[in-house]
């Protein structure tokens, strides 16, 4: 199968890359227009396309409305319409506007953020052009630096280099590990058409989850509470049903310090 992943030098792009052996590697897609999206699908021709190349952060999007329209809706929604399979990544972040506590369920997506709203309106759009578009929600995702690779921070990086953390002592919210989301990518492009909440669960706070692996990590961060914040938790026993299961949230971190020897150092 001949599967072309997009942002192939992102955070997630690196991972799926490495995990994906023969994929085959966009270009970057900053600047591509419809009719280029067109050519460089038709000269590749792949079964698949794995679609991670976004505007991600929040405050950047915020912004720049329309580089975050065109990043996050007008490039999937060219995709979609090349008429291949098209797995592509949304967030958790479609749940920062519900009015419930959650976990969130699939069904439930509104967001409090222009990120967020643009990926919920994508993920609409590009079921109307294909029902066989697989989204992929996601949370945020951990990792250590792949070496050569850009690097930004992520929950487990923030904690090993700061010396002071905030996290919500009431927000429930799971991070999940990058490698445990590139292990399951190949069984994502069997999915069947929809939307999933694709990661770890959680029970515990961010602030309980920071301050687990504080503990077991012996880090000399100071956490402090960070106050009130939205709950991003997902409901993933959709994604669970169809054979995919991630480790919980505590489990995937251990599961990475154990990959790393962390724990030993
Ligand atoms: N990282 C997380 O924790 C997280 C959490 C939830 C959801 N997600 C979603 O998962 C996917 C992958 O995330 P990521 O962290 O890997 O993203 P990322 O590293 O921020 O970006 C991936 C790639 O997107 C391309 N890109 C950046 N700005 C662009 C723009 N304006 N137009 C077109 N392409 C652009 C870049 O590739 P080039 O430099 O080659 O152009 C970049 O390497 C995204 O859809 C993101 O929204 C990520």
């Amino acid at each position: 199968m001949k599967v072309l992943v997009t942002g192939p030098h992102g955070f997630v792009g690196v991972r799926i890359m490495a995990a994906l052996k023969d994929a085959i590697p966009a270009p970057s897609l900053r600047d591509a227009d419809e009719d280029e999206i067109k050519r460089l699908v038709e000269r590749i021709a792949p079964d698949v396309i794995i679609h991670t190349a976004a505007m991600s952060d929040i405050a950047t999007c915020e912004r720049d409305p329309e580089g975050s329209y065109r990043a996050n809706i007008a490039l999937p929604v060219w995709l979609a319409a090349t008429g291949v399979k098209l797995i592509a990544f949304s967030t958790d972040q479609v749940y920062s506007g519900c009015t419930e506590d959650g976990p969130y369920t699939e069904d439930m997506g509104v967001s409090a953020n222009l990120y967020g709203r643009h990926k919920l309106e994508m993920e609409k759009r590009t079921l109307d052009i294909n029902p066989d578009t697989v989204l992929l929600r996601a949370t945020w995702m951990y990792d250590m630096p792949v070496y050569g690779e850009k690097n930004r921070g992520n929950f487990l990086i923030n904690m090993l280099r700061s010396r002071e953390q905030a996290f919500s002592a009431v927000q429930h919210r799971a991070v999940t590990y990058a490698r445990d989301v590139a292990d399951c990518i190949q069984a994502a492009i069997c999915l069947p058409g929809g939307v999933y909440n694709f990661g770890s669960e959680n029970d515990l706070t961010m602030l309980e989850t920071a301050m687990w692996l504080k503990q077991k990590l012996d880090l000399p961060v100071t956490l402090r509470d960070a106050g009130e914040r939205h709950a991003l938790w997902m409901d993933c026993r959709k994604i669970q049903g169809q054979g995919i299961i991630f480790p919980d949230t505590v489990c995937g971190l251990q599961r990475c310090m154990n990959d790393y020897g962390l724990a030993d150092i």
